[in-house]
């Protein structure tokens, strides 16, 4: 038989805190912009699920790709003995590493670490019952702020999937890794998945899908904010952009204000102006070259070992070691 358990590493108050925090320093910022975790309430999470289904977000398919053909060779290589996922989300994914290392017997326990309670309570106690020799110790916590991973169960595995990486501005991807690193120990390896760098059109067509579904989870933060802190955005006084950075080979998402407007949030006691045609930077998804991800790797102490991507090139998935 196999336990579950949930460790909340953060107040129960953090979130809120936080929230206030981010809305507060972007929206009084110039230019205005909002960290992408704030995306990610039920709905928001509902809705990303459904952005990973559609024709033209390639990313994640490509990625269960690699993972269906190399999830084998990772577990053969690491022969982890606890799997720490990062980002779990619903842990869709995890079932191909999980049923790898299973299948060579080394697999005791698995760590998703999320900001979602939800997630995780329904994501761990679905795998308690498949997997009756894993323990699952869930970790609630902001893996922005820090990681907070329980030491012991090596040699372990911290997959780090989805190209969520691609989230973070370079300097705060640096410090990210370093963290890390920090908390891995011998013998443990890392697995993370990148988006790559490619014809731009794909990649904008990937994050402006025609169905509208991204503009839909683009607008949800504005629902956040109004639900959270009472504002009174009105999510269609705004339009959905998808920009292609082409020196910082990043994609950005935008809110696009329609007309000039002013949004109050009472509870920062903040007026916020927006001049028509005015944008508030949403989301940050770099795109990645292979050379790209050795080098940032090595600088925060991890030598890569691996590089695997799909058959197609659009997405890399590397593993690495202390
Ligand atoms: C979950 C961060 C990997 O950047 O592609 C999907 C989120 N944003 N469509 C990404 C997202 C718009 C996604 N990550």
């Amino acid at each position: 038989m196999s336990t579950f358990d949930l460790t909340r590493l953060l107040p129960a108050d953090h979130f809120s805190h936080a929230l206030r925090h981010d809305v507060q320093r972007g929206l009084t910022a110039s230019p205005k912009w909002l960290p992408p975790k704030w995306f990610y309430d039920a709905r928001g999470s509902e809705l990303f699920e459904e952005i990973t289904r559609l024709p033209e977000y390639y990313p994640t398919r490509a990625e269960r790709e690699i993972l269906t053909d190399r999830a084998g060779e990772i577990a053969a290589l690491t022969r982890a003995r606890t799997l720490v996922e990062l980002g779990s989300g619903s842990s869709e994914k995890t079932r191909l590493l999980l049923d790898a290392l299973n299948g060579i017997g080394s697999l005791r326990g698995y760590v998703p670490v999320d900001v979602s309670e939800s997630a995780l309570e329904a994501a761990g106690k679905a795998l308690i019952a498949d997997y009756p020799g894993t323990d699952v110790h869930a970790v609630l916590s902001d893996f922005t702020q820090g990681l907070g991973l329980p030491p012991g169960g090596g040699p372990r595995l911290v997959a780090f999937l989805g190209g969520t990486l691609g989230n973070f501005v370079p300097a705060e991807r640096a410090g990210f890794l370093r963290t890390l690193r920090a908390a891995m120990e011998p013998g443990d390896a890392l697995l993370l998945g990148t988006d790559l760098v490619k014809d731009p059109a794909v990649l904008v067509a990937a994050y402006d899908d025609a169905a509208g579904v991204t503009a839909e989870f683009n607008k949800n933060v504005l629902n956040v904010l109004d639900r959270e802190l009472d504002a009174d955005f009105d999510p269609d006084a705004f339009e959905h952009v998808a920009f292609w950075d082409t020196e910082q080979e990043w994609i950005e998402m935008r809110l696009r204000s329609v007309r000039d407007q002013t949004v109050k949030i009472p509870a920062l006691d903040l007026p916020v102006h927006f001049d028509e045609g005015e944008e508030l930077r949403t989301e940050v998804s770099a795109k990645f070259r292979r050379e790209r991800v050795a080098r940032e790797l090595a600088a925060a102490g991890l030598r890569l070992t691996h590089w695997w991507t799909d058959a197609e090139g659009r997405f890399g998935l590397s593993l690495s070691e202390p």
